[in-house]
């Protein structure tokens, strides 16, 4: 069983993913869809999967019925070291919203 813990408990601080399955972009990535055959789950349940097993807190948005209790469906699968370093591995600095070092957060 893998130990679920939130955030960085060693500096007390509660990540959250910003766009945590990317908007629905996940269902296009071949590792993702992959994994997601490997343990019979979809795209979007494995990658939010990967984010609780990080640790991060995820609200996923949809107002499609079927989405959202298909969102729920994470509690009842793991996901292996080697599933878990495959979905990290895809990080490529893209962003779905603004940079946050070039946000202007106070309207000039
Ligand atoms: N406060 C802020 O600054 C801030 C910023 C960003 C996001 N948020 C909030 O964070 C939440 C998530 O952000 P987000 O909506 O940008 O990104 P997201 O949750 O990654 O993606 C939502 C999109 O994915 C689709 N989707 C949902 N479940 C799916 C599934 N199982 N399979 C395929 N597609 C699926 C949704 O479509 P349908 O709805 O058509 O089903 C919607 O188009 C939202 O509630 C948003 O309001 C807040």
């Amino acid at each position: 069983m893998v130990r679920l813990e939130v955030g960085d408990a060693e500096h007390e601080v509660v990540t959250e993913a910003w766009a945590p399955i990317a908007r629905g972009q996940v269902d296009g990535d071949a590792v993702i869809r992959e994994v997601a055959g490997q343990v019979g789950k979809t795209p979007a349940q494995v990658t939010l999967r990967w984010h609780i097993q990080r640790g991060d807190v995820v609200f996923p948005k949809s107002v499609t019925r079927s989405r959202v209790e298909e969102n729920f469906g994470i509690f009842d699968f793991e996901l292996d070291e080697s599933a878990m370093a495959a979905i990290s591995a895809l990080n490529r600095d893209q962003r779905t919203g603004p940079d946050p070092d070039e946000f202007t957060y106070i309207p000039g």
